[in-house]
């Protein structure tokens, strides 16, 4: 059935946001009627409704899946890796919106390296690492956001963070897999032993660079799950394929600081990067976001110079992402 133009549909990041109700929280999923994405999908995949294709799965390991450990290599050398090493699939994530899989990419270690990769053993040294890829076409339609782009803006929010020095998501690329051009980002175990609850509810400092990052990404989807502690006792940030929009749609469980001044060098980064969103920066991520989205990332950085504190949330919007774990 066609929907009607003046239906109003909740978007899949506003249902997930949804405040509980007296009948409960309200669901996730609201798919928006009668729309694809823009890419075809995956002839294996495994989406409802999808089983009567010829299904040539991926290869999948059996149980336990063990993946080799993140390489321990200079950002422009894992970036070269996820771009351009050969991607294995090995296992998808339960429960996944997006139909997110996990892989290996194995590539050649470049050329002096390593100790192996010598004269004497000029090919013989390879890198690997593990990766969650998510192709474009698994991203599921949502209302608000325009189809087939969730991956490009998970790559622009890693170049954000990595131009601003927050170095919060972990290295991201957009390339062609499997199942078609999706994004490619380094796995990165967290600690079993670190209570992620515990961390936001104890407003553990080092989430309130990340709770900057939010604002100035617009992340509407700040969930509890998608902090990574590490074992290197550091905290990443993963999943931002609902930020970058330009009206504000901040939906985060990091309110600990709302309200709270920004510090001298939180000021410092956020003019740096200003700075950058007026020249290189926003030529970079024109080519993954809409002019305007760009536009608004520099406003909402400048905006947070002129008025130099944390927000509050904001009383006619869902503050918060639902679930929030
Ligand atoms: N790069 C990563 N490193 C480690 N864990 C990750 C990474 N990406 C995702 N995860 C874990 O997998 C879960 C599901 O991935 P997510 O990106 O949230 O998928 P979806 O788009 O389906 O919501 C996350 O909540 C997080 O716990
Ligand atoms: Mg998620």
């Amino acid at each position: 059935m066609a929907e009607g133009p003046s239906e109003r549909l909740r978007s899949d990041s506003d249902a997930r946001a949804a405040r509980p109700t007296a009948h409960g929280p309200a669901r996730g999923g609201d798919r928006r009627p009668g729309v694809q994405a823009r890419s075809p999908r995956p002839q294996n995949s495994d989406r409802p409704g999808s089983g009567t294709q010829a299904r040539p799965e991926p290869r999948l390991r059996p149980e336990p899946l063990t993946l080799p450990e993140p390489p321990a290599a200079p950002a422009e050398v894992l970036l070269h890796l996820l771009a351009t090493g050969e991607l294995e699939l090995v296992g998808r994530l339960p429960g996944s919106s997006n139909n997110a899989l996990l892989g290996i990419v194995r590539g050649p270690e470049p050329a002096g390296r390593s100790s192996a990769s010598t004269a004497a053993t000029p090919t013989s040294a390879r890198l690997e690492a593990p990766v969650v890829y998510k192709p474009i076409a698994g991203e599921r339609p949502l209302w608000d956001f325009p189809d087939g782009t969730l991956a490009h803006r998970e790559l622009a929010a890693y170049l954000l963070s990595a131009a601003a020095g927050w170095g919060i998501v972990p290295p991201t690329v957009v390339r062609t897999g499997p199942f078609g051009p999706g994004m490619v980002q380094l796995w990165v175990p967290a600690d079993p032993s670190v209570d992620r609850v515990a961390l936001v509810v104890g407003a553990d400092p080092r989430l309130r660079p990340i709770a900057l990052f939010d604002v100035v990404a617009n992340n509407a989807d700040r969930k509890v799950g998608h902090l990574i502690p590490t074992r290197e006792g550091t905290i990443l940030g993963v999943d931002h394929g609902i930020c970058f929009h330009v009206e504000p749609k901040l939906r985060t469980v990091l309110w600990a600081w709302r309200g709270e001044r920004l510090t001298t060098e939180e000021r410092d980064r956020l003019a740096c990067l200003a700075d950058l969103l007026r020249e290189d920066l926003a030529v970079e991520l024109g080519e993954h976001l809409a002019p305007a989205e760009v536009a608004a990332l520099r406003r909402r950085a400048e905006g947070l110079l002129e008025r130099p504190c944390f927000p509050e949330p904001d009383p006619d919007r869902p503050a918060i992402p639902w679930p929030p774990y």
